[in-house]
């Protein structure tokens, strides 16, 4: 508890001359209206009283300040803002020091560009993230990095939105010092040395020398632009970033900041921040489960066992590693388990080949993983994840031995894709243990990860593997035991109607080209020639389904990339799809033999039936009680399926689609059609009629 008010505290040292302004507003001093005014109060405390020769603003251990407080986002936000902060430390005559540990992000770090000198702990990280929220920085802090850093440097920073690490910040000039040992102390002598040194403080709204490369160099930014805007191209916020960074350069401070504000405000208002505002809410509340008991606690977690160093097991076991837990990897011969750990090297090299990984890290991380063929070392895993072939009778088998031989207690998790954790669950005499932890390919990149719930998982299990899911750096969804989960089954929707579509007039190229338009980074012909078509042959030839076209291209031998075609035709040793002719011929004649009349179908309708018939699944997931929230669903595929983060997720876009809309063009293409699931689903028909949308059902617990 403060002095000036609950999360802002006045202090002095030195006999008064130096005044000491603490933010103490748990967990990361979000600048919520209280840490505003007991700010300007503060500040102004200090200004008036003569005694105080300098200033220092520190926060927690955690965080000077980790920016706005977004629940204040699309309220109408009580002054002083950010921006009369910031011009308050402008007018002050004596120096302010901003002491950084933990993060400054954001309205934090544009807090500490408003002061006069920055120190950094050497574990701080600072940054402005906006830009993953739609925005800019609205408060001066495109007009005060490229001054203090340059303008390159700053749109970097700026347009990327990546926290910088303190050494690099010192580097570039936009902290002054990093402090080691006794931060708060060693900070104190830092602003103690500015108070002695006397004269006019600096101000960064004052520099213009590191302006001078790009004033000198008109298409400096131009350039810097074009290699940063290439990937996000057409999205309002980065660009409206590069636009600042240029007032920055080309007009006076206060013009500047003005610039910025009006394009700050324009972001604000535009869909795709509302998108990537509600993804950034969602994400957190994906974590929580609703009817969790606030008793519950995880279980401590030190090692993990992974059986099968496949595909699978291989990524799961360097999430582990790369979190710094040991792992353990079981495979059934000594060949398999060098081959699966050999490809987790090979995957190390080329992140160190890339740079963005040491040697020494590299050691790091595999020293934590060791294989062994003794299925006997199931018993050293606090967690055993399952990722053996897809077969039932395997995976029962497995789950036995696993309950003859793990620890009592222990979390035992299937990452199949498919089949029914029930009855994995009943294999073992301790079900209440088990649950689905279904990674996605590649495990060690791909960020999602589903939960699955099974009728007698404990809460216990549950906060454990939400609580691994954190640790491991996963965005984690909890969903029920269905065909495919919720993920996959929506995708599954979308896989009949692509193979339609090639059946009723289109060709691959201009199925992917439509669903690429629509912002993902991949169209599904593409993405199945990645995964290789035979996985979905194998299924649906086990199943007893047909799927004309794909199959077709199977038993021809065009499994995707890795034979060098699939829908499309790959060059050796390249991975760039190429239109085939062979393909179109292929589809033409399956088209003729079927008996159906091809037709011209043009990009709307395609990207309709890609998006719609998924999310009229999500309402069938979501009646059935096997996700949360609507906006779990989103989570779930911009995580694992490469959803544009800017359309929030197939169950938000609807909304902004209105459900009534996506209703009718539904029932159109139903009446149209073999594929019964076209059909609306009662959910969609009723939030339809309501005029309602996904985002009014409440949360839910799952069906178990
Ligand atoms: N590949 C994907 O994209 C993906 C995505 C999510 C989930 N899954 C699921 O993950 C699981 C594994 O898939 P994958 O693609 O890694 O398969 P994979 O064929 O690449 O690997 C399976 C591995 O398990 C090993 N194995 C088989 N029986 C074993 C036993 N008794 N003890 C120890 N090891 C044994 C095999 O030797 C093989 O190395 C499956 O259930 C699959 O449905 C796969």
């Amino acid at each position: 508890m403060g002095n000036i008010n609950a999360v802002v505290n006045f202090e002095t040292a030195d006999d008064g001359r130096i005044a000491v302004i603490s933010l103490d507003n748990p967990p990361v001093n979000a600048l919520g209206h209280a840490l505003r005014s007991g700010l300007v109060a503060a500040i102004e405390r200090a200004r008036d009283d003569h005694a105080v020769a300098a200033v220092m603003l520190i926060g927690t251990a955690r965080a000077f300040s980790a920016g706005a407080d977004i629940s204040e986002f699309g309220k109408p936000r009580k002054p002083p803002s950010l921006i009369d902060i910031v011009a308050l430390l402008d007018t002050l005559a004596k120096p302010v020091v901003a002491a950084i540990s933990g993060l400054a992000l954001g309205g934090g770090f544009e807090l500490a560009l408003g002061c006069h000198y920055r120190v950094a702990t050497q574990s701080a990280r600072v940054g402005l993230p906006e830009v993953k929220l739609g925005l800019l920085p609205g408060a001066g802090g495109t007009q005060r990095l490229p001054r203090l850093i340059g303008a390159e440097a700053a749109a970097e920073i700026i347009i990327g939105g990546d926290p910088v690490p303190a050494a690099k910040a010192l580097a570039l000039g936009a902290i002054d010092a990093v402090l080691e040992g006794d931060f708060r102390a060693k900070a104190l002598d830092f602003t103690r040395a500015k108070a002695a040194a006397g004269g006019k403080p600096p101000r960064a709204r004052d520099r213009e020398d590191k302006l001078a490369p790009a004033k000198a160099d008109p298409a400096l930014l131009d350039r810097v632009g074009e290699k940063l805007l290439r990937r996000v191209k057409g999205l309002p916020a980065p660009k409206a970033c590069l636009d600042a960074v240029r007032a920055a350069v080309n007009l006076a401070f206060d013009e500047g900041q003005k610039k910025e504000l009006a394009l700050f405000m324009e972001l604000l208002t535009s869909p795709e921040s509302k998108a990537q505002r509600h993804v950034f809410f969602a994400e957190r509340e994906a974590a929580k489960l609703p009817d969790m008991p606030a008793s519950v606690k995880e279980k401590p977690i030190h090692r993990a066992v992974v059986i099968g160093a496949g595909t699978m097991g291989g990524g799961i076991a360097m999430c582990f590693a790369n979190a710094g837990i040991p792992v353990r990897v079981i495979e059934t011969e000594q060949a398999a388990l060098t081959r699966g750990l050999d490809r987790v090297a090979e995957n190390y090299r080329i992140a160190i080949s890339r740079g963005s990984l040491t040697e020494a890290e590299m050691d790091k991380r595999m020293a934590q993983i060791s294989g062994t063929i003794d299925f006997g070392a199931v018993a050293e895993g606090d967690v055993v994840i399952e990722a053996v072939f897809e077969e039932m009778d395997l995976k029962r088998r497995i789950f036995a031995d696993i309950d003859r031989l793990a620890k009592p207690g222990a979390l035992l998790a299937s990452n199949t894709s498919t089949l029914d954790i029930n009855e994995i669950a009943r294999a073992t005499k301790r079900p209440e243990d088990v649950l689905g932890m279904h990674f996605f390919s590649p495990a060690n990149v791909m960020r999602l990860l589903e939960i699955v719930r099974a009728s007698k998982t404990s809460f216990e299990a549950l906060a454990t593997a939400l609580s691994i899911g954190r640790r491991i750096g996963k965005v984690t969804s909890v969903v029920g035991v269905c065909d495919g989960f919720v993920g996959n089954r929506m995708l599954a929707r979308r896989t009949t109607q692509a193979e339609m579509l090639l059946l009723e007039g289109a060709l691959p190229w201009d199925v992917d080209a439509a669903v690429l338009a629509f912002g993902f980074p991949m169209g599904p012909f593409a993405m199945g020639d990645l995964a290789g078509l035979d996985v979905g042959w194998r299924i649906r030839k086990a199943r007893g389904v047909k799927a004309a076209i794909s199959d077709t291209l199977c038993e021809a031998g065009r499994f995707g990339q890795k034979t060098g075609a699939g829908y499309y035709r790959y060059e050796p040793g390249s991975r760039t799809p190429n239109p085939d002719p062979e393909v179109e011929k292929i589809i033409l004649a399956t088209s003729e033999r079927l008996g159906i009349k091809r037709r011209r179908i043009g990009a709307e309708e395609i990207t309709e039936r890609m998006m719609y018939p998924m999310i009229n699944e999500g309402a069938r997931i979501l009646e059935e009680r096997m996700a949360m929230r609507a906006s779990d669903i989103d989570i779930i595929w911009i995580y694992g399926y490469g959803w544009p983060v800017w359309r929030g997720g197939p169950m938000f876009y609807a909304d902004q689609v209105g459900l009534s809309h996506i209703r009718d063009r539904l029932a159109h293409y139903a009446a149209n059609s073999t594929d019964k699931m076209l059909t609306p689903a009662p959910w969609l028909e009723k939030l339809a009629a309501e005029g309602k949308g996904f985002a009014s059902l409440p949360v839910q617990t799952i069906a178990v």
